[in-house]
């Protein structure tokens, strides 16, 4: 099995010029696609799971029996991580870590400094010797996402330096113009800043709002210390965009069997996920 956290992971895509994309999961189709994407495209990747999608596909260990129960039985080789995405509590980071899960974000980017600083301690604290990695955000990325809107505030270079040296955490994600959901307009995301927090902070950078960000915008990004990239929506679209198609034809009128309607469907999934991969530069660098 090939279930690791994101330490290697990320180190590898940042010398290597490359960034994993988090693909966020919602039931059996969606890990299931995304895993055997993965592995067909021999290339690493992280399983997104937020507090709401947890929720809805059962609890942690329900995420954790299925995530484990596919990558055996569909022999997936590939290094995967299973991550906590903007767990808002320590004890909703704990809850997944005591599950299984392999890496967690604690998302206490709402808090004052000191605040997120002290709660991403707590949470390193107790992951770190399980081995677990643990993500942190600062500043606050935009949009909506699992009910939790935002607006774009710029990540401040000092809070980014000092949560990574006083909280430890493994990985960044500096809110710099990006959102959550589809961009009203182009998405002009702030790389200088990102270069700078790059050069000082240390640790790879996660960008968040993936959906929609333009080619030549990802690249810049990578190029700038960023090896993970959050993708939700755009699998979402595609999905959507299938399935309408799919029950809108006369022809599967009589269709009723659910595996008829989602199986089909996942192709939206599988074609989105390799749009980003082939952008991200993550196919064929699974870990030999
Ligand atoms: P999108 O839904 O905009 O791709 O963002 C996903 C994300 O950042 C999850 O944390």
């Amino acid at each position: 099995m090939a279930l690791v956290n994101m330490k290697e992971m990320l180190l590898k895509a940042n010398k290597e010029g490359y960034a994993v994309g988090q693909f966020n999961i919602n039931n059996l189709e969606w890990a299931k696609t995304i895993l055997l994407v993965a592995q067909e495209k021999n290339s690493p990747v992280i399983l997104g799971v937020s507090e709401g999608a947890a929720k809805y596909m059962g609890g942690y260990n329900v995420v954790m029996g299925m995530v484990k129960g596919l990558m055996k039985d569909q022999n997936i080789t590939v290094d995967v991580a299973v991550h906590l995405d903007h767990g808002t509590t320590f004890e909703a980071c704990k809850a997944a870590i005591d599950a299984g899960f392999t890496s967690v974000m604690i998302d206490a980017s709402k808090h004052p400094i000191d605040e997120n600083i002290r709660l991403s301690r707590q949470v390193v604290d107790y992951a770190h010797p399980k081995g677990v990695t643990v993500e942190a955000e600062v500043g606050i990325v935009g949009g909506e996402e699992d009910g939790i809107t935002g607006k774009v505030q710029y990540a401040k270079l000092e809070d980014c330096v000092r949560i990574v040296k006083e909280a430890k955490v493994d990985c960044l994600a500096p809110a710099l113009g990006s959102a959550h959901g589809p961009y009203k307009g182009v998405p002009k995301l702030g790389f200088d800043e990102m270069d700078a927090i790059n050069k000082a902070a240390k640790v790879p950078l996660v960008l968040h709002g993936g959906s929609g960000i333009p080619d030549d915008q990802i690249k810049k990004a990578i190029a700038r210390g960023t090896a993970k990239i959050n993708v939700n929506t755009e699998l979402q679209q595609e999905f959507a965009k299938d399935l309408r198609a799919l029950l809108a034809d006369p022809k599967n009128d009589p269709v009723y069997d659910p595996r008829k309607i989602l199986g089909p469907s996942t192709a939206g999934i599988k074609r989105a996920m390799i749009g980003r991969m082939e952008v991200f530069g993550s196919i064929g660098k699974a870990a030999k």
